[in-house]
Order: structure tokens, then sequence, then C-alpha cells
């Protein structure tokens, strides 16, 4: 018999080599230019330090009273998890943005909801719509709002990444909960009690998915023309609509959770507009409200209880866009020119689409089709 011993030889000696190239080189990915330059933003390098050691909240105690209801066990396992721990809302952070981040004026605040694993996505956004810079002089600024893996062992190569993308870009709020659908409405709280102490004065926030397409350029046009300090809350208004009770539905919200059979008008999740008023609102209400699992409808759960009102804004299409005829491409950048945000976008596709509207001499009418 044959031993077969293991000795490094030349190839494995190379690989190594590149994957620490590889490693090397990904904190430096080239920059694409956006739709408009502007004057480029002194690049700091973000002063990264580890958080100050906290006392961690103690870990929050499942209600088990809940679990005595007689319609509990037949419910699925998320909607147990949810209202076992809904009453929980001290987590600790994870990571946290340089304070440098709101020193100076922030116009707009790009909160961007992702998950630990998204790492594709977020770089893709660095690049691309979400790139810290000024527009027509306005300053926008960058965070990715994440919890941690429901699992252990992905939650520590998960942590060590995010801590990795928090040295390297400044842009990482990370929390110690599970980052999962049902408590995306625990990441939008916490985020508005961080903003409070951290980040008061941004004048107006856009909250939105990782995988929507932004046009942050005819944002700020649009949002010049508001004050932040009175109401506003635009996006896709969703009205006349009631919890779906059938068990399988991503969307599930049994009677145990709310007996309820109307939500109030709300706004899409994939991307919405906010004022600093309406956010500080939003931030009083949620204190008092009890947590709904789908967070879009919290927020107009907020809105309603501030008696305050969401808007329809024609721009944000978080159902996707319909080509107005069969014979042009609905990726056709010449629709998106005058759009504020699409839902769902690729990441080669918000690649490609920045790009698009970032020529200048994109033409559009019947002579200048580009896909
Ligand atoms: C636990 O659940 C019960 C309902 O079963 C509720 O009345 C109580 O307020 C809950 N406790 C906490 C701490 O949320
Ligand atoms: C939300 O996060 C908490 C803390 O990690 C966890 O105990 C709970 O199960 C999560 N809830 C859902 C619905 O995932
Ligand atoms: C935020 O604005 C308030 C009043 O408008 C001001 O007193 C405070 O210094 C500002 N904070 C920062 C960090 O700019």
């Amino acid at each position: 018999m044959r031993l077969l011993r293991p000795r490094p030889d030349v190839s494995l000696v190379l690989a190594l080599a590149a994957v620490v190239l590889l490693l090397l080189s990904s904190t430096s990915l080239p920059s694409c230019p956006g739709p408009e330059m502007g004057p480029e933003e002194p690049q700091e390098v973000p002063t990264w330090s580890p958080l100050p050691a906290r006392a961690a909240p103690a870990p929050c105690r499942a209600n088990l009273s809940m679990a005595q209801h007689p319609d509990f066990a037949a419910l699925p396992a998320h909607v147990r998890d949810f209202l076992l721990y809904r009453h929980c809302r001290d987590f600790a952070l994870l990571q946290e943005p340089p304070a440098a981040k709101c020193a100076r004026p922030v116009f707009l605040l790009l909160a961007i909801k992702s998950s630990p694993a998204n790492y594709g996505r977020r770089q893709v956004l660095r690049v691309t719509w979400a790139r810290e810079r000024q527009v027509h002089g306005a300053p926008l600024r960058r965070l990715f709002l994440v919890g941690s893996d429901r699992d252990q062992r992905q939650a520590r190569k998960f942590n060590r990444l995010l801590e990795l993308e928090a040295r390297a870009y400044g842009d990482i709020l990370q929390w110690d909960f599970h980052d999962s659908f049902f408590n995306l409405t625990l990441k939008q709280v916490l985020f508005l009690e961080w903003q409070r102490t951290h980040c008061p004065n941004a004048s107006f926030v856009l909250s939105g998915d990782d995988d929507v397409f932004a046009h942050t350029d005819n944002m700020v046009t649009y949002l010049q023309d508001h004050d932040p300090d009175s109401h506003l809350f635009v996006g896709h208004l969703i009205q006349n609509v009631g919890p779906i009770r059938v068990p399988w539905s991503k969307y599930f919200v049994p009677k145990l959770v709310s007996e309820d059979e109307h939500y109030p008008p709300y706004c899409g999740g994939g991307g919405f507009l906010l004022s600093r008023f309406t956010v500080a609102a939003l931030r009083g209400a949620a204190r008092v409200l009890p947590v709904f699992p789908i967070d879009d409808v919290f927020l107009g759960m907020c809105l309603q209880q501030q008696g305050l009102a969401p808007a329809w804004h024609d721009g944000v299409r978080t159902a996707g866009v319909h080509s107005p005829s069969p014979r042009l491409s609905s990726f056709d950048p010449c629709f998106y020119r005058g759009l504020l945000l699409v839902h769902r976008f690729l990441p080669f596709e918000i690649v490609l689409m920045w790009d698009a509207l970032s020529r200048p001499q994109l033409v559009c009418g019947k002579q200048g089709r580009v896909y």
C-alpha cells in the first residue's frame, strides 16, 4: 500500500498567493462614475476601532405564557419565534460606523437593509447608486443595517466579514439579533433609536432594500424642494389591504399576532423616502406600539398613531416597471431616467443601469436604444 504523503507543492503555494492578493485588492475596488460625478469626496479612511466593551444586554427571555395559547403549537416555526420574542428590543451593537459618518451635515442618509450573506450586493451598491458623494452640493452617506446569522458557526464567519467591511468602508451598523424576515421591524426600530443619538441631523433618509435600483441623483433633486422639518413619507403607496391568513404565505399573520383585518395605508418596504421630522415622529410611535412582524406595515401603523399619512410617489416602483410597448425592452435606461427607485435588480443589472444612466450622451427616443 502506498502512503499518500501530503507535501506542499508549487500549485498550492501559487493558489495561496492568489487568495492573499485577492484579499488585499478587494479593499480597493475601482469605483464607477455616478450619473453626476460631483466633486469626489475626500476619501476618508474610516478610523475603525472596536466598539468599547459595554455591558451586553442580558439575553431576552422568551414569553412562555404565549405558548399556553391553544392555537400556538400549530403555527409555523418563525411565527412562534416571533410571538415568543416580540417584546425584545435591547440588543448589543456589533459594528457601528465611525463618528465621522455624520460629523458634517448629511442631506440624504441611505439606510439599506442587508443580510449578513449579501456581501456581493453591498459591494455593488458601494460603487453605484449608494456611493458616498455630493449630488448638486448635497452630501450622501451610506449605511447597511445588518443583524446576525441564526446559525452560530455561520455567524462567526459573517461577523468577521462584517468587521472587515466595517474597517474598510465604515458603513456597517450591525446588531446581535437574528437577521430574519420577521425581525425586519426590529431592525427598523433599532435604526430609529440609533439615528436619534448618532445622526439626528440628516435632513432626509432613504430606507430601502439591497436589491433595488435607486436613482439617488433624482432623489436629491426631488428632496431639495422639500423642508426636512415638515412631514414627508413617500413611496409605493399600498392601501385597503389586510393580513394574509393563509399559513404558507411569507406574509402570513395569524389572529394571535393581530386580530385587525385592515392595515393602515403604508409604503412598500423596498424603498421609501422620509424627512427627519417624520423619522422623529416614527420613533415616538415605535416606542409605544407593539412590534408587528411586517416592517413596512408597522411603519404605516406608526404614521397612523402620529396622525400622519404616507403618500404616493410615481417614481417609486417597488412592484417593478412594465414597458409601455412590447417593442421596447423594460430594461431601457430611458424608462429609468425619470424614476426614483425600482425593485428588484440583480447586482449586474445595477452596474449596467448605473453605467447607462451616467453616460452624458444617453439619447432617448427612437434612435437611441441602449439595450
Ligand atoms: C407575554 O404574553 C402575554 C400574552 O400571552 C402578554 O399578555 C404579556 O404582556 C407578554 N409579556 C411581555 C413581557 O411581553
Ligand atoms: C429575532 O431575533 C431574536 C434575537 O436574536 C431571536 O430570539 C428571535 O427568534 C428572532 N425572531 C424571529 C422571528 O426570527
Ligand atoms: C444638529 O442640529 C442641532 C440644531 O439644529 C445643533 O444644535 C447640533 O449641534 C447639530 N448636531 C450636529 C452633530 O451637527
